[in-house]
């Protein structure tokens, strides 16, 4: 035998993502295929459309899925808004700021970028003032920073693009099912995500909507590539960069035209679907206060041990808890005897902040009390045996107040 089948050990993944997969997802995803124009999949395709138009909050036709982890949701997104030489915007607050301006020089734009201190957040006057200097093309923003933990409001961005003409872009791969998303209402363009976070499923599938004048804006560029063109189909000299993430030939694939662009992903498919059915079935106010409610808990645990959390709190995602690692604490063997000893995975960072700040994630499946109450109980005793002083059940009985007592 050459490798033996897959059998990963039990884990609680308590990071900042991916966390374990609610079991339905997985058991959607081993359904038998079918094939790509079979009336079944194209009815699942239409229905996982609709599904996702009740997860972003919009009435969005575009309302897709893009193949691949959550940045190649990102890629489509840019390569097919952005032409070369396009102006853009970049707010840049932790990590996934800089890969947006990656991927949109990568897109051959003229990149400018505003940056705010890591665990802040930028004030829309302060956006505001940026776009009118640069005059952009487009906004592209992280809506939950994961390497933060922190959440842009977005409330009143759409708005201030509006009045100066900027399409709206945001990653909301970290936030979306967890934190209050509003995508109409809040007037944004373009939205992406991924399912691997609060949409409880595994990375390999990207939802993303488009408001009807970015999918103008896109279609604008359309070309239809050899082979599957047909007479009056539309072929540019300067076509979107990329082929794979051309969204104007995936919006066909998606559509009534059913153009033969690539393959669907049908069992990532499956479980997106079975993503989005599961928040839509509880409710996302519901599936937000669940998160809100689970990550405070935690937030508690964490302050009852004396512990510090990391960043703004006012504008903390529900989903991502920073805490600073405490003074003289071996921080990597700590995480390490969390998974060896506890089978608990808890998250380090990035950048400036690593070394210095766990983050802890409370999403999607692992949403949940007794998640909560068994990584404080494991990070107690791990705190406690590499020396650290913390009051023995000081963080499970802050988290069980919280809760309203109950043990
Ligand atoms: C905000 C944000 N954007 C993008 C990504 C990249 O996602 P993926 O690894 O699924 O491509 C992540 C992953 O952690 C994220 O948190």
């Amino acid at each position: 035998m050459i490798a033996s089948p897959v059998n990963p050990p039990q884990r609680l993944l308590m990071g900042p993502g991916p966390v374990n997969a609610d079991p339905r997802v997985l058991r959607a995803m081993s359904a038998q295929l079918v094939g790509q124009y079979d009336p079944t999949m194209t009815a699942y395709m239409n229905e996982t459309m609709e599904l996702y138009r009740g997860v972003f909050r919009t009435v969005n036709e575009a309302t897709l899925l893009v193949d691949g982890t959550s940045r190649a949701g990102i890629e489509a997104a840019l390569v097919s808004l952005i032409a070369p030489g396009d102006r853009v915007l970049v707010p840049v607050f932790g990590r996934f700021g800089h890969l947006l301006r990656e991927i949109a020089e990568r897109c051959g734009a003229e990149v400018h970028v505003v940056e705010r201190e890591w665990g802040t957040v930028f004030t829309v006057a302060e956006i505001e003032k940026a776009i009118v200097e640069t005059r952009p093309k487009l906004l592209a923003i992280v809506h939950g920073d994961t390497s933060t933990t922190l959440a842009q409001p977005l409330d009143d961005l759409g708005a201030v693009c509006a009045k100066h003409g900027v399409i709206l872009y945001t990653d909301a791969t970290a936030s979306l099912g967890g934190n209050e998303f509003e995508l109409d209402a809040w007037g944004v363009d373009v939205a992406t995500a991924g399912l691997q976070k609060c949409l409880g499923g595994p990375s390999g599938s990207a939802p993303i909507s488009l408001s009807p004048r970015a999918v103008d804006l896109v279609n604008s560029r359309r070309s239809i590539e050899a082979g599957i063109r047909v007479d009056g189909d539309e072929v540019r000299a300067e076509p979107i960069r990329s082929n794979y993430f051309d969204l104007s030939q995936i919006l066909d694939y998606w559509g009534p035209k059913r153009l033969n662009h690539h393959t669907e992903a049908t069992s990532m498919l499956y479980g997106a679907r079975e993503c989005a059915r599961l928040l839509v079935d509880e409710g996302m106010p519901q599936a937000v206060e669940r998160h809100r409610l689970h990550g405070a808990a935690m937030a508690v645990g964490l302050t009852s041990m004396g512990l510090e959390l990391f960043g703004d709190q006012s504008v903390r995602m529900n989903n991502v808890v920073g805490v600073e690692i405490p003074a003289g604490l071996d921080g990597d063997g700590a995480r390490a005897a969390m998974l060896n000893d506890y089978g608990i995975e808890i998250g380090t960072s990035f950048g400036p902040l690593h070394g210095r700040v766990w983050r802890i994630g409370i999403m999607g499946y692992n949403a949940r009390r007794d998640a909560v109450l068994l990584t404080l109980a494991a990070l107690e005793q791990v705190l406690r045996r590499g020396g650290a002083s913390v009051t023995a059940g000081a963080g499970v009985g802050g988290a069980i107040d919280y809760y309203g007592g109950a043990a």
